[in-house]
């Protein structure tokens, strides 16, 4: 496969390594492509042809994991996530280009192998859509990844929480009766694609925040119907407006393996559609994709990192995925017994969907749970360590939160108190063999 693109060098460097598999038989995106990606989460599987839709090939499962980021970007881990924090606050101008990847004009969505991933789902989904849009009041772009279910031949329903700055600002166009002008960007700069991911401050240029992952500008196109600055390297590109009607949107099964029943969502009237030649449509996997989790954890650590550095020194965090990102453990170096708890706060305070975080000593490795459990089992007083806040802000897909959006937070101080003695905390290694019978 040529690798003309930022994005088709991500999936051929997936390709070549990570032990990735390449289906060469035709595939129905009718729920058999899903069918064969659900059996090989985490690891890229690459479709070659796609029944009915000749010459379009699709991909599952790209930034699937802490490795391929940080072997893409060539960065260690620590570094990967300073990048994105510093990216979200220092973004940097994009690069106007006459010439898009994405040159095949479409009829309709007909043309595009939109899968339908779960039979319970209300329909065929793009999950793997970054929806584009302009602050009013400035160039600025907003860039966000949303699932958009096909309704008809040129429209879509999509996914939105309340509060997300593209909610915000289709809510400011809806009170003054105006449709927004808007891209659907699919299969395009993995830059962007954490861009997209990642709650940059309100009226920030979240293309120029791509352009500052690259390290190098971003090379953008004006959209041919909507004069947007779309990505260059897209394989798909879907223009039209945002409209200001509600339209049902789903059932779904989303991230977390559970299905959300069909609720309110917005319309997208497409008024064009674009393609690459041999276009890689991005299939991005629901119900317990690690890509899902990878970018939707990657700001959040970022974002983490960066407020541990200023409070403590900070070693590793990470959200785990086998909690669907709504546990959070960090690893710190303290040196006074209350770094932990402020440490606590800052994580807690730092995502919506975070409900539980663990901090522990820099001894602990935070990837093992077994670790991470034996230091909440030796270290934590329950009525000294453990912090709860009721009533704070939750996000819709817990199940526990409430109508309003409100749950309650908890923090665990697994860190070992100052001023007990190590040896009662550490376990005791075992004599050496000195390399007999080995
Ligand atoms: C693969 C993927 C799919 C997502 N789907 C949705 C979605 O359907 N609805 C939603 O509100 N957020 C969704 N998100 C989260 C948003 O993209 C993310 O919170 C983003 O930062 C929101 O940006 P904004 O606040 O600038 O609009 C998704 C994230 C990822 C990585």
């Amino acid at each position: 496969m040529t690798a003309d693109t930022e994005f088709r060098k991500l999936v051929k460097d997936s390709l070549d390594h990570d032990r990735a598999c390449v289906v060469s038989d035709e595939v129905d995106p009718w729920l058999e492509l899903s069918a064969i990606a659900a059996k090989k989460l985490g690891t890229t599987v690459f479709f070659e042809k796609l029944k009915g839709y000749p010459g379009f090939r699709a991909v599952t499962e790209l930034l699937s994991s802490d490795t391929k980021c940080e072997r893409f970007w060539s960065k260690e881990r620590g570094d990967f996530l300073s990048m994105i924090s510093t990216a979200a606050v220092s973004p940097q101008p994009c690069r106007v280009v006459e010439k898009a990847h994405f040159t095949r004009r479409l009829k309709s969505l007909d043309e595009l192998p939109l899968p339908r991933f779960f039979s319970s789902d209300g329909g065929k989904y793009i999950t793997g859509g970054m929806i584009l849009i302009k602050y009013p009041e400035s160039d600025a772009c907003n860039i966000s990844f949303n699932r958009l279910m096909q309704v008809d031949s040129m429209h879509l329903a999509f996914n939105i929480h309340k509060g997300k700055h593209t909610d915000l600002l289709c809510r400011d166009a809806e009170e003054k009766g105006r449709r927004i002008p808007a891209a659907v960007v699919i299969g395009t700069d993995p830059a962007v694609m954490i861009a997209a991911s990642a709650p940059a401050p309100w009226g920030t240029d979240e293309l120029a925040v791509a352009s500052a992952i690259r390290g190098r500008p971003l090379d953008v196109v004006r959209g041919p119907y909507t004069g947007l600055p779309i990505p260059a390297e897209s394989e798909i590109v879907i223009e039209g407006y945002i409209e200001t009607d509600k339209v049902p949107e789903g059932p779904f099964v989303d991230y977390l393996g559970v299905m959300h029943g069909q609720g309110t969502g917005r319309l997208f009237s497409v008024e064009k559609v674009y393609c690459a030649e041999n276009p890689i449509f991005h299939a991005l996997m629901p119900g317990n994709s690690q890509e899902h989790l990878e970018l939707m954890s990657l700001p959040v650590e970022a974002e983490i990192a960066q407020r541990l550095r200023k409070l403590t020194r900070f070693v590793d965090v990470t959200l785990t995925r086998s909690s669907g990102l709504f546990h959070v453990v960090a690893s710190i170096r303290k040196s006074t017994d209350g770094e932990a708890k402020t440490a606590l706060l800052a994580m807690l305070s730092s995502y919506p969907f975070l409900k539980h975080a663990v901090v522990v000593d820099e001894n602990v490795n935070i990837r093992s749970i077994a670790e991470v459990e034996k230091a909440i089992a030796l270290c934590v007083q329950a009525d000294q360590d453990v912090i709860i806040v009721s009533g704070a802000k939750a996000t819709m897909v817990d199940p526990r939160s409430t109508s309003d959006l409100l749950g309650a937070k908890m923090g665990l101080d697994a860190t070992r108190p100052i001023n007990a003695g190590k040896e009662k905390f550490q376990a005791v290694p075992w004599p050496e063999t000195e390399g007999k019978n080995e």
